[in-house]
């Protein structure tokens, strides 16, 4: 069984041209790119060597490397393990929180007539008059991030008797197959533990869910 370093020792060999063709690669070179001592790139070329996934010729001007067809199999293995694992990961991401109650003032935002139309078109729903406070937990955080950097949609603000109303940003999601969004209002770029959901339902009636309850927010990509 070969290890981990071996592999990574292969991939860089088949990336100098050895997958092809017989490659001179000084192990001096390999020694750079691989970040580790000439040393350690010998030892790993004689492992590699010694378990028939490469083949060595030295010539007066210094090793000549390529892989075998087991070489090239074990590196085909390693790129159909990613290839599964960025496919059965496609599409969305996953974000874990509990539902949390807020200051009870989403009902009124989400309820302004500008806001609403905008909500209808741009969302294609118009919202429960409420939002779903969704407290992210710690081990998501990094997901939440990931998902700053999607395309997210403006909801312009307006003025109204004398009064400012803000900008705010969605992203399509969805809670137990429900086509709902993520609601950020204000410009901040910063990622906020609390997550603000919209609905066409009321979230806590159909899902019976209640504060602390287990949510699981999908994002597309
Ligand atoms: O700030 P807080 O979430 O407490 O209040 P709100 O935004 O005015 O929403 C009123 C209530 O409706 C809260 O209990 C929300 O959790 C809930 N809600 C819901 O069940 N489904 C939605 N789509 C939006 C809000």
């Amino acid at each position: 069984m070969f290890q981990a370093d071996d592999v990574i020792c292969l991939r860089e060999v088949a990336r100098g041209g050895a997958l092809k063709s017989s490659t001179l690669l000084p192990t001096q070179q390999l020694s750079e790119v691989l970040e580790i001592s000439p040393q350690t790139v010998s030892r790993r070329l004689k492992s590699l060597e010694d378990q028939g996934l490469i083949v060595r010729s030295m010539r007066s001007e210094g090793q000549y490397i390529t892989l075998t067809s087991e070489g090239e199999k074990v590196l085909r293995k390693e790129y159909a393990e990613y290839e599964r694992l960025f496919q059965e990961t496609k599409d969305r991401y996953i974000l874990h929180g509990k539902l949390v109650s807020g200051l009870g003032e989403g009902r009124y935002y989400v309820s302004l007539e500008p806001y609403k139309t905008q909500f209808l078109d741009k969302l294609g729903f118009v919202p429960y008059p409420g939002t779903f406070n969704i407290q992210i937990l710690s081990m998501s955080q990094q997901v939440r991030k990931k998902i700053e950097t999607l395309p997210w949609i403006t909801i312009r603000g307006f003025t109204a008797e004398g009064r400012t109303f803000g900008d705010a940003r969605c992203i399509p999601c969805k809670i137990e197959d429900i086509e709902c969004a993520i609601i950020v209002p204000g410009r901040s770029h910063y990622p906020e533990d609390i997550i603000e959901v919209l609905a066409p339902v009321a979230l806590r009636e159909v899902t019976g869910k209640q504060d602390n309850s287990q949510v699981i927010i999908e994002v597309p990509e």
